[in-house]
């Protein structure tokens, strides 16, 4: 079983760059003419948030085009720059959502060796990661239906501190979800957020972040780390299940690129800074720190 997980797009629909900087739209284009040419056909894939830059509609339906044609099953859940409201709405075969975990978009995916379960931790407003109580019910008790599967959980904010300091602010309740992660031992965490491969081990659970689609954090492990990002090459995960072995494997997505930056994500926003590109070789650094760098609507210090 071949699980891919691609994570943290920031397509925008307007068509300006994410951030002031990042071509996200060609980041996609890229991405899926890296993935036709893969031989590895998977039997899911997975989006795990921010898949627009600023939840606007237009950017789901670029996304719902792009990928529909690839003709595999394919499961999203949201991130901080997400919109519930409208992932339901444009991408609804996309999340199932189960109707016990409402407002939140979770849902298991039980076709094959490896459960599925997927996990929003968005809180409209709000960049950091929300391990909500409805939420953690309706984990601990999807996960008792069937105790010792192997299983990918998918959410988007890992629970762990990164050590990339502006990005590990919050974690509300993530205690709850260690309670609730060490009953069901066979379990793999794998999120986005971070935009950064991190293989950890947090409260006895194997975690992993991905890298994303779209531009790359800085790996800055100073007071000031977690707040910048660099035109890296951008890539994904693939995790394949075979004769009782789960390998997660980070892959790269071939590109030009140009490993321009640092830039800051808590400098201006995109409308403030025009329609600049990243050929433009500028470095955005700020002193103001107010305004985390992957939210966009909320400081987390
Ligand atoms: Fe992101
Ligand atoms: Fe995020």
């Amino acid at each position: 079983m071949i699980v891919l997980q691609l994570s943290d797009f920031h397509v925008r629909g307007d068509d300006r760059p994410s951030f002031g900087v990042v071509d996200t739209r060609r980041c996609l284009e890229e991405a899926l003419a890296h993935l036709k040419k893969t031989e590895a056909k998977p039997d899911a894939l997975v989006l795990t948030g921010d898949l627009a830059d600023d939840g606007d509609e237009k950017a789901y339906r670029i996304l719902h085009e792009s990928f529909s044609p690839l003709g595999w099953p394919i499961y999203a859940i949201p991130g901080n720059h997400d919109r519930r409201d409208r992932m339901r709405a444009i991408l609804p075969g996309w999340c199932p959502a189960d109707p016990d975990a409402a407002p939140c978009i979770c849902y298991t995916v039980e076709d094959g060796p490896v459960r599925l379960v997927m996990v929003d931790t968005t809180n409209p407003g709000s960049h950091g990661g929300h391990w909500h109580p409805t939420v953690m019910r309706w984990l601990d008790k999807t996960l008792a239906k069937r105790p010792r599967t192997p299983t990918l959980l998918f959410m988007h904010h890992p629970p762990f501190a990164t050590g990339l300091p502006v990005m590990d602010a919050s974690l509300e309740n993530a205690d709850a979800l260690a309670t609730i992660l060490r009953k069901n031992p066979p379990t793999r965490l794998c999120c986005g957020h971070i935009h950064r491969p991190i293989l950890s081990q947090w409260r006895g659970v194997s975690v992993v972040t991905a890298p994303a689609v779209s531009m790359q954090m800085e790996l800055d492990l100073s007071e000031k780390g977690g707040d910048e990002f660099r035109l890296e090459t951008p890539g994904y995960l693939l995790h394949h299940w075979k004769q009782g072995v789960l390998n997660t494997h980070v892959c790269q997505i071939a590109t030009r690129t140009s490993f321009a930056g640092p830039y800051s994500f808590s400098g201006q926003r995109t409308e403030d800074r025009g329609q600049k590109t990243e050929t433009e070789d500028r470095r955005l650094k700020t002193d103001d720190r107010a305004a985390c760098g992957l939210c966009s609507q909320l400081s987390v210090i």
